[in-house]
């Protein structure tokens, strides 16, 4: 592929724009110079450089974020920025977008990716990819709101019961929660639905993905799909 083109293909702006990125000398391959937009090089597997920054090369990007409060995950943030804001211009420009939502006060594990498929595929509640939350509760949780939460809850927008594929008291106001499915504030409301409240939100996995100890809040990695779902 031509240098000109992977570069266009990773985000970094127009086919103008990336002519004029490495007519300039701005970028690298092997820490060479490549100043000649049609030079052509294997994209699986290539890092080249733009104005010193390495870049793997990604057909399609997918990004583990580290989601801090006060970033919302909407395209069109009304009261905060957006989590996109956290991420460097190639990969808005490539239109990564966050799988599912997380409230702009929730924190933790984030997927970001420009492969619709993949939005698809793991937003859709027949795949039933588990999610694992921890929230802290405003009131010392009682076994009976903890089984109910396993047993289901009905929450105001539709009559079938929602209910944790697991939940546990890990300390008297600390749940752990497990679900499969994404509904609108759903931990907010399942936990509400039982009489409690929730005062802070966390998601700690997205399918076989735990958020890493050493990624911190803000901060976020390049990732494989495989490492969501692993193959059967
Ligand atoms: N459930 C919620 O209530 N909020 C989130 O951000 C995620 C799940």
């Amino acid at each position: 592929m031509r240098i000109a083109h992977i570069l266009f293909s990773q985000g970094f702006g127009s086919r103008r724009q990336c002519a004029g990125l490495i007519a300039a000398g701005l970028v690298r391959v092997d820490g060479r110079v490549v100043d000649d937009a049609a030079a052509e090089f294997e994209p699986e597997g290539l890092v080249f450089e733009v104005e010193g920054r390495a870049w793997p090369y990604h057909a399609k990007a997918l990004i583990l974020l580290h989601k801090p409060p006060g970033y919302e995950c909407s395209r069109k943030p009304r009261h905060h920025p957006s989590v996109m804001s956290l991420l460097p211009a190639p990969l808005r420009t490539r239109g990564v977008q966050p799988v599912g939502r997380l409230d702009a006060d929730t924190t933790g594990l984030l997927l970001l990716t420009d492969d619709g498929a993949l939005i698809h595929r793991l937003s859709s509640p027949r795949q039933h990819v588990p999610k694992v939350y921890e929230a802290r509760t405003r009131h010392p949780l009682t076994a009976e709101q903890v089984q109910r939460l396993v047993d289901g809850v009905v929450l105001d927008d539709d009559p079938a019961p929602v209910r944790a594929l697991q939940a546990r008291a890990t300390a008297p106001q600390e749940l752990r929660l497990v679900l499969a499915q994404g509904r609108y504030h759903q931990v907010k409301r399942m936990i509400a639905a039982v009489g409690n409240r929730c005062e802070a939100l966390h998601r700690s996995a997205f399918g076989a993905l735990e958020l890493p100890a050493d990624l911190g809040p803000g901060q976020w990695r390049w990732i494989e799909p495989q490492a969501i779902v692993p193959p059967r």
